[in-house]
């Protein structure tokens, strides 16, 4: 994670069309706080026109291993600090900070990795620190995933842009079908629009009126491409795959080290003294937590059946939660799919076994969706499927909302969070037993500037909102950035499976907590 000092607060100094309607006076202080808590460093202005020259250039940065305080060799329980310096195009060096960097360290041949914590000095220069906890060489990855000038982009483009996905409505009425603009908010025209507000949650979503049916007669939602009008061409500069987004940094040094055992003077890593550290780490491939969770293998279908004897599990989510059900599908082959004919990627879907007498869902959450075609009658807000559960002991939820929302202003995903948060708020009242999961976005696999569309940066904004957010309640965390990046293998939005069955076996600890 990466902590900024003397942050800004100052929101972007631009205006964009998308307006959000008040919100009672204890929200709208709880938004400005979450907007607070994701204000960046005053991040370098973008020169126009954009010239490389004076921007982040990963290729001549360098990081270097700082020797061990006090000296001598490195032991298990220690801590590793790595000073990363950031260079321009030109070789000088970097005044500002803002560089979105990840670190961490991996032993490919004992499958063990970890993340490090990112510390923004704000002068050019940054802290990785690194908890030791396993013996043998070890190797330092630092990554920048965006250059501050490119945060500095996508900032801007969420506020001014945040039409870039095109989304449409399909209407239809006997013969007659028509086709409009939809989003979260379309920029201002003399066009007529519907207005499809959730009444209970207050989900925004807005479509072009169709010219000759009425609003009623929408049937269906998708994608249909993405559009880059009135976002100069040459900001792409920034965002260029191996040049400037997602690229290693150099060591200037030794890049790895050799950790010894554990000695006696050392605390140790399992203590609490990692508090600000990472939530777990990799050996041989299988997640452990620091964070006091007693994780388990469930390895074959029996262990996972036997944990699920009686449980009625909902998934709502985008397709990284989808990927876990596929997950358990593929697990459970003695289980039931119950299809009914539901549309792909979208669902309701569900397993079934009655031996075990267990049944687990998954939902698509409500728009914004990225998502070929979802028809109307399918669409539901996450926190109005809350509403609808009892509850109790035997009842898990688990949410993993944050892929679709990275083109939009962060309002949208505080307030889609805030609605939730009530939800579940009210479902642990009513129901105080029943278990809520939380799995937080992950890193992504770069395309050539598709970074404009989907951030690694925005992301991490909203891991750090949903952490907050739901800081104080009675929920679990499946850390799944972490997860991710400390994993060897490449980011990717949707986890291969060797990461899904190490978050699929921690649900399943928080589910079957061990005695
Ligand atoms: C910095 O990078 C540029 C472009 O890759 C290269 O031409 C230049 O030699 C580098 N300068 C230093 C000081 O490394
Ligand atoms: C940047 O700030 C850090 C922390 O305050 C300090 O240790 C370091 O010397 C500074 N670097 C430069 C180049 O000013
Ligand atoms: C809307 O119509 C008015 C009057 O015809 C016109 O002055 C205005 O420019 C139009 N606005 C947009 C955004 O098209
Ligand atoms: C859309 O509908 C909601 C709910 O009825 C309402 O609060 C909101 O003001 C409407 N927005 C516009 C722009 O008409
Ligand atoms: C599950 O499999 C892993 C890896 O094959 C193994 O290390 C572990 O001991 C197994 N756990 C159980 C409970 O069988
Ligand atoms: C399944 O895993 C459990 C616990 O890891 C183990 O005790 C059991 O023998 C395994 N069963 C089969 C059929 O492999
Ligand atoms: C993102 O934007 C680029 C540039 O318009 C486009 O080529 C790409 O397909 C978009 N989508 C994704 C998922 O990267």
């Amino acid at each position: 994670s990466i902590n900024f000092k003397n942050i800004s607060t100052d929101p972007p100094k631009t205006q964009g069309f998308c307006t959000f309607k008040p919100l009672p006076p204890a929200e709208a202080q709880e938004e400005r706080h979450f907007l607070d808590l994701i204000a960046l460093p005053e991040t370098p202005l973008v020169p126009t026109p954009l010239s490389l020259e004076q921007t982040s250039h990963p290729a001549n940065s360098t990081f270097t291993i700082l020797p061990k305080s006090g000296g001598g060799e490195w032991h298990v329980g220690d801590q590793l600090e790595v000073l990363i310096k950031m260079f321009d195009f030109q070789g000088h060096a970097k005044k500002t900070g803002g560089d979105f960097l990840v670190a961490a360290l991996h032993s490919k041949g004992l499958g063990a990795g970890v993340t490090g914590r990112v510390v923004d000095h704000l002068n050019g220069s940054y802290s990785a620190l690194f908890p030791l906890l396993w013996e043998g060489s070890t190797r330092v990855e630092v990554i920048l995933l965006h250059t501050s000038e490119a945060v500095t982009v996508l900032r801007m483009l969420n506020i001014e842009r945040p039409d870039r996905v095109i989304f449409k409505g399909v209407f239809r009425s006997g013969s007659v079908s028509e086709t409009t603009v939809c989003n979260v908010c379309l920029p201002p025209s003399n066009q007529s629009q519907c207005n499809y507000t959730d009444l209970h949650t207050g989900d925004p979503w807005f479509c072009y009126k169709p010219q000759k049916l009425s609003c009623e007669a929408r049937v269906s939602h998708r994608i249909t491409g993405y559009k880059y009008q009135g976002i100069k061409n040459e900001k792409e500069k920034l965002f260029q795959k191996g040049v400037n987004l997602k690229v290693y940094i150099k060591a200037s040094g030794p890049d790895s080290v050799t950790v010894l055992p554990q000695t006696g003077g050392q605390s140790g890593p399992d203590d609490g003294s990692e508090k600000l550290g990472p939530s777990g780490y990799y050996y041989k491939g299988v997640w452990r937590a620091l964070d006091g969770t007693r994780l388990q293998q469930f390895n074959n279908s029996t262990a996972i059946s036997q944990c699920l004897k009686g449980k009625m599990v909902y998934m709502y989510g985008d397709s990284t939660l989808r990927q876990w059900f596929e997950y358990f599908k593929a697990s459970l082959p003695d289980a039931q799919e119950i299809n009914l004919n539901n549309p792909v990627r979208v669902g309701p879907f569900m397993i079934l076994d009655n031996a075990n007498n267990f049944v687990l869902t998954y939902r698509i959450h409500g728009l914004p969706l990225r998502i070929f075609s979802i028809p109307a009658s399918k669409e539901r807000y996450v926190a109005n499927e809350l509403d609808g559960l009892i509850g109790g002991t035997n009842t898990v939820v688990v949410l993993s909302i944050w892929a679709h929302f990275s083109t939009f202003p962060f309002e949208l995903f505080i307030r889609r969070m805030q609605s939730i948060r009530r939800a579940v708020v009210r479902l642990l009242d009513r129901a105080p037993g029943t278990l809520v999961v939380i799995r937080t976005g992950n890193v992504q696999t770069v395309r050539q500037s598709g970074m404009m569309n989907n951030s690694d940066w925005y992301v991490y904004q909203i891991n750090l909102v949903l952490r907050a957010m739901f800081k104080g309640l009675n929920v679990q965390w499946i850390d799944a950035w972490g997860m991710v990046l400390a994993h060897d293998l490449a980011h990717n939005l949707h986890p291969p499976p060797p990461i899904i069955k190490n978050m699929v076996n921690v649900l399943l600890s928080y589910i079957c907590p061990k005695k």
